[in-house]
């Protein structure tokens, strides 16, 4: 990842200062001295440890030193990865159960409701780029699918179904990248990533015409690759559009964070146009956590958000598009602080990606993509990833993604728990949930793939 000036100095610098410590201690005569000067009691210098508890003194403290200079470096400068696992967040664990098995209960016990399609057409993120090198194979889950993503020699990523039309196995495990092919693990048999076209068979004389694999539109830009999916296999009718900024290396990768959301993957878009949750939900300081029975506590009551909220959908030629205004204001013992007011535009783009803009007149600019890929009929894959102005400290867009993902959080938890109600009781203020449900309903088409009846739901 691209680092600016300023952060490399930064580098420089807590290196220099790591190297020259260990220096000073590695060299000192007598450590002790350095530690403790005159204060070194003169009974140690005469027995036979002469410098001996001084010496393991001067190396714990070394130690200590090398991990207090790691944490901060990686506090200051690093990127900020939080990768959550799937029963991590939003279920409650009571009466000595562990996380997963209250995650498996709800799971298993809750009533789905009468679900809208389960796969929206549309873009979906399948992998950030610099998780693919060259010559990578990545096995990655998409709308129920399994597929090889793969970065060929001419440095091209490819996405292809997983499972070779030979007798089946699965080209992401243990299958190699040739030039711009996968081969298969099993046989041998080699794909080209443009059309999935068998193009060799090691041991046959001719390769038969109907020989390929299952070959997805995808596209790589804003540091992700995507993929297109279509119930009817129709081609894209839209794109991702470019945030010229990150292309541009003006702005940089300041971390990602990851979740797993057990729900139907409109109930996340959703929440742009829910605005009167905002005033309940997310009002609590973040200070406050993402354990909804704790949020309204008195302790925390100081520290409040406030949100004015607008969600509209764009007209033509952009109607997959639409758009949530933010304006965020903070108070702290009832004081708004106006410097800390922000205006975000949340812009989403088709069903499963949101371009979150930032722009504020000292904390900078950036942009934060939201991500929601759905892995199974009721299980989406959630990444927020931030590129922040390069010239701004890493660790101003790190609080915001922690801020953000703690707001998150709060929705998980919902989320995770709740039931989809398609004929909802709805008040005159809550009209924007209905004009979003009109709008997402485009991504859905007539064969669009819905979940079936499972015996083991309680739904009846
Ligand atoms: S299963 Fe893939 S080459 Fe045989
Ligand atoms: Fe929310």
């Amino acid at each position: 990842m691209e680092s600016c000036g300023s952060s490399l100095l930064f580098k420089a610098l807590a290196i220099g200062a790591i190297v020259l410590t260990a220096a000073v201690l590695m060299h000192a005569r007598d450590p002790c001295d350095l530690l403790f000067g005159a204060a070194y009691p003169e009974l140690w210098r005469k027995t036979g440890l002469a410098g001996a508890p001084a010496r393991a003194a001067a190396c714990i403290s070394a130690g200590v030193l090398l991990l207090a200079a790691g944490w901060l470096y990686r506090l200051l400068f690093a990127p900020l990865e939080l990768l959550r696992s799937p029963d991590d967040v939003g279920y409650i664990a009571a009466d000595g159960r562990s996380r997963a098995q209250a995650a498996n209960e709800v799971r298993r016990r809750r009533k789905t409701g009468e679900l809208p399609p389960v796969y929206p057409n549309g873009w979906y993120r399948a992998l950030d780029s610099h998780m693919l090198e060259r010559g990578d194979v990545r096995s990655v889950t998409v709308l129920g699918e399994q597929v090889a993503v793969f970065r060929g020699q001419d440095g091209k990523a490819y996405v292809v179904g997983a499972y070779c039309p030979h007798l089946g196995a699965n080209l992401a495990v243990g299958g190699r990248v040739i030039g711009s092919c996968i081969e298969c693990p099993f046989h041998g048999w080699q794909f080209r990533g443009s059309d999935g076209k068998c193009v060799k068979i090691p041991y046959a004389e001719r390769v038969p015409e109907f020989a390929k694999v299952r070959c997805w539109p995808s596209c790589e830009i804003n540091g992700q690759i995507l993929v297109w999916f279509h119930c009817d296999g129709e081609e894209p009718a839209w794109s991702v559009p470019e945030q010229k900024e990150i292309s541009r290396g003006e702005w940089v990768y300041r971390g990602r964070t990851e979740h797993f959301i057990n729900a139907h993957i409109e109930e996340i878009p959703e929440n742009a146009a829910d605005i009167a949750h905002l005033a309940h939900l997310h009002t609590p300081g973040i200070v406050s956590g993402v354990d909804l029975r704790y949020t309204n506590s008195k302790t925390w009551e100081f520290l409040r958000h406030n949100w004015k909220v607008e969600w509209t959908p764009e007209p033509e030629p952009y109607k997959h598009c639409s758009q949530m205004l933010v304006k965020h204001a903070l108070t702290v013992f009832g004081k708004h602080w106006p410097l800390l007011d922000l205006n975000v535009v949340a812009r989403q783009v088709g069903p499963g990606v949101v371009f979150l803009l930032f722009d504020h007149s000292f904390l900078g600019r950036g942009v934060i993509m939201h991500c929601v890929t759905p892995l199974e009929p009721l299980l989406q894959c959630v990444s927020h990833t931030i590129f922040y102005q390069s010239g701004i400290p890493p660790l101003v867009p790190k609080f915001i993604l922690r801020a953000e993902c703690i707001q998150f959080e709060r929705d998980v938890m919902i989320w995770n728990n709740k039931k989809y109600i398609s004929k909802p009781v709805l008040v005159k203020e809550d009209s924007a949930i209905q004009k979003h449900r009109r709008w997402y309903s485009q991504f859905y088409s007539e064969n669009s793939p819905r979940l079936r009846y499972q015996l083991d739901t309680m739904d009846y």
